[in-house]
């Protein structure tokens, strides 16, 4: 049971709470659980309501709405984005209203029809559209991957309030639904940010830019609490973290290691020191335990990634491909890379995560290079050539 709230008069959260939830999705450690905010605002002529909840709370969702609506009196629906944890209850609302207009960008139309399978009244919206509720203004502002093509925020002119969808959220589940009513949540909202929002920074830059100079009294995200103590100093801190990354005076590259018998760590040693006389700054870092935001700082600022990687029992260890799977969550300036390490009986993993950098649209700067065990003076000689073919790579003309 999750209690409505006024949050200004006559516009009320309507969400569900999911305290008990610990990975979002099936994909997202959740500590503090999370919640599925969904919004009505009431006009003197007009009642929308902004955004639904996941479909397994339909039954909770309407049971709570009841009292403050029959949902058949709505009179329209707004749907920021078509992520079923925010769309899922639409279904239930079209059944008890089917002609509702549902107000949405192109996109979220499309995905809606195929989410839906059922014919729905669509309008579709575009950026500064506005709908008069009779006292009070819906504005649309299209925000296209924050974090899916179709999202948009949509902006309560008089009132000053932001629904902004998944953006400014945090899977974070707590008794008052306000920021200044509860205990710091910053691990949660950047963490959030960090798994989410992160591959889009380019796209968070364009939305905010949307934002300057809107008054902002409350910002109301899909998930978690409303934010109200400072709107401005949550902006900021977006602007902060999807902040293209510093420039390198010289070509910048990414060494990871993982060595359990110092063997790969010996070749990287050799190819960092062939690279740096050439003037490449080397930033190396070992897969055993990396922070990961560290990690995914230093994938954005390289302008070339090197992996050196063991193979154990035919396979690149897990840290190597936890470190791998960060790569979609980041945005490289360059997909270039090159892959060495050392073996025992085998060696498929050079191999292995060739293919894996492949499939993740990076090109090989030089073809991946395999020792087994102790490197030898001739095989340091074959790192030095390794190190030379990737700082030609760097150097020569994009
Ligand atoms: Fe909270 Fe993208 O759904």
């Amino acid at each position: 049971m999750s209690t409505p709230v006024e949050i200004v008069p006559g516009v009320h959260w309507v969400g569900v709470k999911h305290p008990q939830l610990r990975v979002f999705d099936e994909l997202f450690p959740t500590h503090n659980g999370t919640t599925y905010n969904s919004y009505l605002v009431r006009g003197e002529k007009k009642l929308a309501l902004i955004d639904t909840v996941k479909g397994m709370f339909s039954d909770e969702f309407f049971t709570d709405l009841a009292p403050q609506v029959d949902p058949a009196a709505i009179d329209l629906v707004v749907i920021n984005h078509t992520e079923p944890d925010h769309s899922g209850a639409l279904r239930r609302l079209l059944e008890i209203n089917p002609e509702i207009p549902v107000y949405c960008s192109r996109a979220a139309e499309n995905f809606l029809r195929q989410q839906l399978n059922h014919p729905f009244n669509a309008h579709v919206v575009t950026d500064g559209d506005e709908i008069d509720l009779g006292g009070r203004t819906l504005r649309f502002i299209l925000a296209p991957y924050l974090h899916w093509p179709d999202t948009m925020f949509t902006y309560l002119v008089e009132d000053e309030i932001l629904f902004s969808c998944d953006a400014f959220g945090a899977h974070y589940c707590s008794r008052s639904l306000f920021d200044d009513e509860i205990p710091d949540f910053s691990f949660d909202f950047h963490f959030y940010f960090d798994n989410i929002m992160r591959p889009f920074k380019e796209k968070i830059r364009e939305a905010l830019a949307k934002l300057d100079n809107l008054p902002l009294r409350l910002l109301c995200p899909s998930h978690g609490p409303i934010l109200r103590r400072n709107p401005q100093a949550v902006l900021d801190s977006y602007w902060r973290w999807a902040a293209p990354p510093p420039e390198s005076a010289h070509p910048r590259v990414l060494l990871l290691t993982l060595s359990p018998h110092g063997n790969t760590r010996k070749m990287g040693a050799t190819i960092r020191e062939t690279l740096e006389k050439q003037g490449m700054e080397v930033v190396e870092m070992s897969l055993v335990d990396p922070r990961e935001s560290d990690l995914r700082d230093e994938m954005e600022r390289a302008d070339m990634l090197l992996i050196g990687t063991p193979t154990i029992n035919r396979d690149a260890p897990g840290p190597v491909w936890n470190a791998l799977a960060l790569l979609s969550s980041v945005t490289p300036k360059r997909n270039v890379a090159a892959v060495f390490g050392t073996y025992g009986w085998s060696g498929e993993a050079v191999k292995l995560v060739e293919e894996r950098l492949k499939g993740l649209k990076f090109s090989l700067a030089t073809e991946g290079l395999t020792l087994r065990f102790t490197p030898t003076d001739e095989d340091l000689a074959h790192c030095h050539e390794f190190g030379a073919a990737v700082a030609n790579e760097l150097l020569s003309p994009q």
